[in-house]
């Protein structure tokens, strides 16, 4: 993304999209557009919000010139749909080179949001869509689809501070950046993205964007005492990885954030097995992992001031003669007996040992764990909201800042005593399931029995990770939810 100051608008351009705010779609409306694009912008009769093109002959080809207008009451949400109309219409036109103009400053509140969604436009998931569907001819060529990646020449009205926004639109990248690193590691299916696989990649981006890692191993989990989480991942033949990643960047005070991502690699439900309908897209129940992954990989390369620990416990959740059954009572990392009434709420036994340890090795002032924990959420909120449970103001606040400047909606649900009492075992200390009532918090709560009583928020993603279908959010797949909240989160955390 380049940056220019208006006046040099290229004469030549081939694609170029203008922007303009409602109020000046107007003759003598204070644009920078000229008589000629008002005329021919007024001909196409836009509706706010909407997008436009008109084409016309150049020297090689067409020139295309698209036309948004933007709505006069701006909000995140509006410009993320047009934004969407803007992408496909590029996409369309399979254009290279984009040069956007904006022709007033009608979207100088929002500019952070717009140069994230611009960095965003060609993502996707599509590197195993290759032949298609029809029989392979052997006598054609394969013919290869050219892949849609255009590159941004911003021209900016002199009513906006170009330094300041080459900062902001820096920024945005980077958040960009790390929702792309969330959603490649979601996409993947488990057969790809095992425990070691997704270790493996951790490791990658440890060393690529500046962080530490650590990488336990199968034995190493089960000598830690891990016993929770070593009860969910023995059922499988892939074994099981503790990674903990060190982001360490502010000497000016000892506070450490422990950010816990649950690592499903696959959740097939154990010998509660899911109904097959609800288990094809479980290779998504590491989103939790995912998100702190792309989070921590973003405060380093934003050079943050925090102190961040990363923690993921990875597994999968298989049958096997191996596997925990319903019934069974395990022990934790925190000492406590569990009894699993049901092998599919496994995401919080994985969870209860990786908490245990940010609270008691990693010794975290606060702890924020991220989860594709409960359909309830689901139930309860639908899949564009995320559920937060938090005994901290703090932790709520900032998290509830960062989601209205990542453009994610988050909603607080309730954490009262008698919600926690839902999981009291006759038979151990605790149980893993509370029932279906108030199931989003009662798995909340069952995480925060393992927090030793430090500050801690919880966000429940399993109605936002993933979606299999596109939207103006996001293309068909992983969302990337959480790796923007956690690390607008962290920073602000590190202001106060
Ligand atoms: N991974 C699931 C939750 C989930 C559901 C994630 C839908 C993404 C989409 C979790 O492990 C689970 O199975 N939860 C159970 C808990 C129940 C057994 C108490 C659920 O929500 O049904
Ligand atoms: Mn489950
Ligand atoms: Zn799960």
């Amino acid at each position: 993304m380049q940056f220019q100051p208006f006046d040099v608008l290229p004469k030549d351009a081939r694609t170029t999209v203008f922007l303009l705010g409602e109020d000046n779609y107007k003759e003598g409306g204070h644009s920078a557009l000229t008589g000629e694009q008002l005329a021919g912008i007024l001909a196409l009769c836009l509706k706010p919000g909407k997008v436009g093109t008109i084409k016309s002959a150049a020297r090689e080809g067409l020139k295309a010139d698209v036309y948004a207008l933007l709505p006069k009451e701006l909000t995140y949400d509006k410009l993320e749909e047009l934004m969407a109309e803007v992408a496909s219409t590029l996409r369309t036109l399979k254009a290279k080179q984009v040069d956007i103009a904006l022709l007033d400053d009608s979207l100088k509140d929002l500019s952070a949001a717009f140069y994230k969604q611009l960095a965003l436009v060609d993502d996707g998931f599509s590197h195993y869509k290759t032949t298609g569907i029809d029989p392979i001819d052997p006598q054609q060529d394969k013919q290869e689809d050219e892949a849609f990646s255009p590159t941004f020449t911003l021209y900016l009205p002199k009513s906006m501070d170009q330094k300041a926004e080459e900062k902001t639109a820096k920024q945005a990248k980077k958040l960009a950046e790390g929702i792309r690193i969330t959603r490649r590691l979601v996409n993947e299916p488990a057969n790809v993205m095992s425990p070691k696989r997704l270790a493996q990649e951790a490791s990658e981006l440890a060393k690529k964007h500046g962080f530490e890692i650590e990488v336990f191993d199968e034995q190493q989990i089960q000598d830690m005492g891990m016993q929770a989480f070593y009860s969910v991942a023995k059922g499988s033949d892939a074994p099981p990885r503790f990674m903990v990643m060190r982001y360490m960047n502010n000497q000016d005070t000892k506070q450490v954030l422990a950010l816990v991502g649950k690592g499903l690699t696959y959740d097939s439900g154990g010998y509660a097995l899911k109904p097959a309908a609800g288990m094809d897209t479980m290779f998504c129940d590491m989103g939790g992992a995912g998100a702190v992954i792309g989070a921590i990989s973003t405060l380093a390369m934003l050079k943050a001031k925090v102190n961040v620990v990363a923690i993921v416990a990875a597994c999968e959740n298989m049958i096997s003669g191996h596997a925990y059954r319903n019934g069974d009572i395990i022990g934790s990392l925190a000492g406590k007996f569990i009894e699993v009434v049901n092998t599919d709420a496994e995401g919080r036994l994985t969870l209860a040992d990786a908490i245990t340890y940010a609270a008691t090795v990693i010794k975290a002032d606060k702890i924020i764990d991220i989860a594709t924990l409960t359909g309830a959420v689901g139930v309860a909120l639908g899949n564009q909201i995320t559920g937060v449970v938090a005994d901290d103001e703090g932790i709520w606040e900032a998290i509830s800042a960062a989601s209205s400047k990542s453009g994610d909606k988050v909603w607080r649900l309730p954490h009262f005593d008698h919600l926690a009492k839902s999981n009291q075992s006759e038979r151990a200390d605790i149980k893993n399931s509370g029932g279906r009532m108030a199931g989003t918090a009662t798995a909340a709560l069952f995480c925060r029995a393992f927090a030793f009583g430090v500050p801690w928020g919880h966000l429940d993603i399993a109605g936002t990770a993933y979606s299999d279908k596109a939207s103006a959010k996001a293309p068909l797949g992983a969302t990337g939810i959480g790796a923007e909240i956690l690390t607008l989160a962290a920073v602000k955390l590190f202001e106060q």
